[in-house]
């Protein structure tokens, strides 16, 4: 579905390993001098698990393709260009690279050949991985991924735009120091540290869930400005507010509602949709209970954008509107005919199943680019251990006009309690047109 994220199995050796939770705790209390092998098959597990956290196969897998071998295209303001191959291969792979050349790559977005790569590769939020998870992190790419030889694609930039030099002076201006090992010394005692680390690093949240600055380059790296993870738009859709606002942010959401979310990918609140399916599906649920306990602590520490923002309460007029009949709006109608049996009459839908619609975060979100988006292409719950059963909403893009689901979307927007601004037939329009939708219908 997701160019972005295409859908990858990862077929590994390790992948049993893999999903081994590693915590902290473990790994520091080592038995008395375990053997030299088994050492090295603890940094290669330990690599394996890292590298689900940061979800490296998710950007570097092309559709149907072999897991790391690369192939997958992103956008540029100027063309598009290819991740590459990282599996172990010495020709087309990076079976040549020493830890240093992967050090550079990974969190200074350094080439082997002394280029700069593009910031479609999130080095700047690796740059916060240690030294020492970057070793595991390269024992693994080394010893526990399967060599795969693939030729990396050329960019699709016409000369001179690809000349890589303007990437080095936006290297220079934006990227962050790197992380050492000892600055982190006691973090890993500390959830919220841990979360911290997770969330800022390997996690990479902030490359979807921050606001992008003029440069292209994200508002805020870490917790210095409440711009951090206040909400971005990626691929069409709002990777929302995860601060603590009451009707946008997490505000509302306990420490277990989160857990449940990022291991699942549904809660009370809300089932995750767009690139969150994929992140939820091949990174977080592979996460350890302590991992995503930690993820949820950091999260709820975070301030709020707005804190005099007012909580919503529900309100039944809409619901008594609908099941009298008397509200003849396009946007009511729409509703009943295409949304109701699922969301209900209530806009509180089926628990875990149908999401609740009334009070729902993203519904209530200033921005309605994520509602236009799955009301046009519908959308799949990510299938995890917890919860394997994807219940998916179905693509209205050839059944409703830009006009309809503008009115649907501002009429879920202003009932049962919901209060955020209407949705245009300008701003669907848009969307239809840079998400790939199909052209509109004809009445
Ligand atoms: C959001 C997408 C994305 C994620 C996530 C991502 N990468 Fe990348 N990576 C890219 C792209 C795109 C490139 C190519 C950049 C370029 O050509 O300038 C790249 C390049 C690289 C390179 C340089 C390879 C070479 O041949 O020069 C390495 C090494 C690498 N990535 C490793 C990783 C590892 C390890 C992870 C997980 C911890 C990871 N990447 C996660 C998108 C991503
Ligand atoms: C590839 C982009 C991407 C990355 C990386 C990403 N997210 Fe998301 N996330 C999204 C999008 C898009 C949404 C909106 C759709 C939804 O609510 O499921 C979202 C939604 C969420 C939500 C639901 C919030 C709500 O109120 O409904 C949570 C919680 C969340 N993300 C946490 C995280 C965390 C924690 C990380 C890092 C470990 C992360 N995300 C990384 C794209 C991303
Ligand atoms: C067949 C049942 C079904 C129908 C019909 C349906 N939906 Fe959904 N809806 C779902 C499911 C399932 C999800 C979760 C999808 C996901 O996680 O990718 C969802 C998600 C949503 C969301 C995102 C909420 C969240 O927090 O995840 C919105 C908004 C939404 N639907 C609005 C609508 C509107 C408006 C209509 C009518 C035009 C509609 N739905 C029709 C089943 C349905």
């Amino acid at each position: 579905m997701l160019n972005r994220y295409a859908i990858a199995t990862l077929v590994l050796a390790t992948s049993a390993a893999a999903t081994v939770a590693w915590s902290p705790s473990s790994a520091q209390s080592a038995a008395p001098a375990p053997a030299a092998a088994s050492e090295d098959q603890q940094l290669i597990a330990r690599g394996a698990y890292l590298a689900k956290l940061g979800d490296c196969v998710a950007c570097h897998t092309a559709e149907k393709g072999k897991p790391f071998a690369g192939g997958l295209g992103f956008d540029t303001p100027v063309g598009k260009i290819y991740s590459t191959n990282i599996t172990p291969d010495k020709d087309t792979g990076i079976g040549k690279f020493t830890l240093e050349d992967f050090d550079n790559a990974l969190r200074r977005g350094i080439g082997k050949d002394g280029s700069t790569l593009y910031p479609a590769m999130p080095y700047p939020n690796y740059a916060n991985i240690r030294p020492s998870d970057v070793k595991a992190l390269y024992a693994y790419f080394m010893h526990g991924v399967q060599p795969v030889s693939q030729a990396n694609k050329d960019s699709d930039i016409t000369w001179p735009l690809s000349m890589r030099w303007p990437l080095s002076i936006w290297r220079h201006v934006y990227a962050p120091d790197v992380a050492t090992d000892d600055a982190a010394a006691s973090a890993d005692k500390d959830a919220v540290l841990r979360g911290k680390y997770l969330v800022e690093g390997l996690g990479h949240c902030s490359a979807c869930h921050t606001p992008r600055g003029m440069g292209y380059q994200e508002k805020a790296l870490s917790d210095t400005d409440t711009a951090f993870l206040s909400g971005g738009v990626i691929d069409n859709y709002l990777a929302k507010n995860l601060r603590g606002d009451i009707t946008d942010g997490l505000g509302k959401w306990t420490e277990a509602d989160i857990v449940a979310f990022l291991k699942s990918g549904r809660n009370d609140h809300t089932a995750a949709f767009g690139g969150m399916s994929d992140v939820v599906e091949h990174s977080l649920q592979y996460a350890s209970d302590e991992d995503v306990t930690a993820i949820a602590k950091y999260l709820k520490t975070l301030k709020p954008v707005d804190p005099n923002a007012k909580a919503l309460a529900y309100d039944d007029t809409a619901y008594k509107a609908l099941i009298s009949g008397s509200d003849r709006s396009n946007g009511a109608l729409t509703f009943v005919d295409n949304c109701m049996a699922c969301h209900r009459s209530t806009g509180k839908g089926y628990e875990q199943t149908f999401p609740v619609l009334a009070q729902n975060s993203a519904v209530n979100s200033a921005d309605p680019t994520s509602l236009i988006s799955i009301v046009l292409r519908g959308g799949e719950m990510p299938s995890t251990k917890a919860a394997p059963t994807h219940y998916g909403m179905p693509a209205f893009d050839d059944r409703l006009t830009n006009q309809d689901v503008a009115d649907v979307l501002t009429f879920v927007r202003s009932s049962w309690g919901n209060k955020a601004p209407a949705v245009t037939a300008d701003q669907v329009a848009k969307i239809r047109k840079d998400s790939g939708a199909a052209a509109e219908p004809k009445r």
